[in-house]
């Protein structure tokens, strides 16, 4: 049972509270697929808030996305946090944590309300701009040691977007980010959305498989930006990164890319050492949290 406060209670949403849940909660409703939610009550049985949980956990350690609403006249009365200790109660039993739906910027009112209430900082995703030439030359010596360290298999090679599988690659990086593989290859084939830039997009064969993406899309500014970098885990921490982001930066600079973007997890050293070095302009840091629901 959800906990009662004296004033409010919390039950778990019903059809008829589902309208309102969309309005307080746009971005976790998807077309033709409804979160469960909880729903906070006033005392005369008017809406004070809502909270929403999907059920598909994701990340490591796998955690089920959630996220709270509160109208403006009930906040700061311990109801947001109440809504979230409800829904920890709910998934006890399913998943060892939660997360917020969506990744949230450090310096945001919700990260300082979600780290008020319970979650704590996983790892940070750090937001650069750089400079594609002086990023290529940084790179330029480390890719000719590993050439002649002999670590790179003979079936490795860097093709273009447009010569690789796209059904794989769909797959590589839908798995990565939890994305739906089929909409990420509609976006391939420029049925939905924009797809990525074809030339600077490059990807790491292995024998013919599909093991390392890299996709580049051009912001409405005009400026490249690396939208994700995915390696396959089995080939993480070695030859195969460095070489996909050797040739993903030397074939932008081809094509003409000067300032880029980019982000790198806070925990992948080598490449925050490489933005550091590069002189990379620090943009932004994004927080992805964690809440264990036991105890909480
Ligand atoms: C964020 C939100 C849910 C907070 O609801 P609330 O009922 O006012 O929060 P609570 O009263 O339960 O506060 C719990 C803790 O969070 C802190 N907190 C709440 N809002 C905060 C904010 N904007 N900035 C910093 N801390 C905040 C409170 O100070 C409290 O900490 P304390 O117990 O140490 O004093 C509400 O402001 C809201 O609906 N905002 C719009 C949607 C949103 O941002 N949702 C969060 C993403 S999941």
């Amino acid at each position: 049972m959800p906990p009662q406060t004296c004033e409010v209670s919390i039950r778990v949403a019903d059809p008829s509270d589902m309208r309102a849940c969309r309005m307080l909660l746009p971005e976790t409703f998807s077309p033709g697929n409804a979160p469960e939610a909880l729903v906070a009550l006033g005392a005369d049985g008017a809406l004070a808030g809502a909270a929403a949980i999907g059920w598909e956990a994701v990340g490591d350690p796998p955690a089920f996305p959630v996220a709270v609403h509160m109208l403006p006249a009930a906040r700061s009365r311990g109801l947001g946090r109440a809504l979230l200790d409800a829904v920890a109660a709910l998934a006890r039993d399913e998943a060892p944590a939660l997360q917020p739906w969506t990744v949230l910027r450090e310096d945001s009112a919700q990260a300082a309300f979600c780290l008020a209430a319970g979650f704590i900082v996983h790892h940070r995703i750090l937001h650069f701009v750089g400079e594609a030439e002086l990023m290529e030359r940084m790179l330029t010596p480390y890719r000719e040691k590993l050439d002649r360290s002999g670590w790179i298999p003979a079936g490795a090679r860097v093709v273009p977007l447009r010569e690789a599988p796209l059904a794989e690659v769909a797959h590589l990086v839908g798995r990565e980010f939890h994305n739906n593989p089929g909409a990420m290859l509609a976006r391939l084939h420029g049925r939905a959305g924009t797809p990525p830039d074809p030339q600077r997009s490059v990807v790491l064969l292995l024998d013919g498989a599909v093991v390392g993406v890299q996709l580049v899309s051009i912001a409405a500014d005009g400026i490249p930006e690396v939208e994700a970098n995915v390696v396959l885990p089995t080939l993480r921490r070695g030859w195969a990164n460095l070489l996909l982001t050797q040739e993903g930066t030397r074939i932008g600079v081809l094509h003409g890319s000067r300032r880029f973007r980019f982000f790198c997890d806070d925990r992948v050293i080598d490449t925050v050492n490489l933005a550091r070095r590069s002189g990379a302009e620090r943009l932004a840091t994004d927080v992805v949290l964690r809440r264990a629901v036991a105890g909480g």
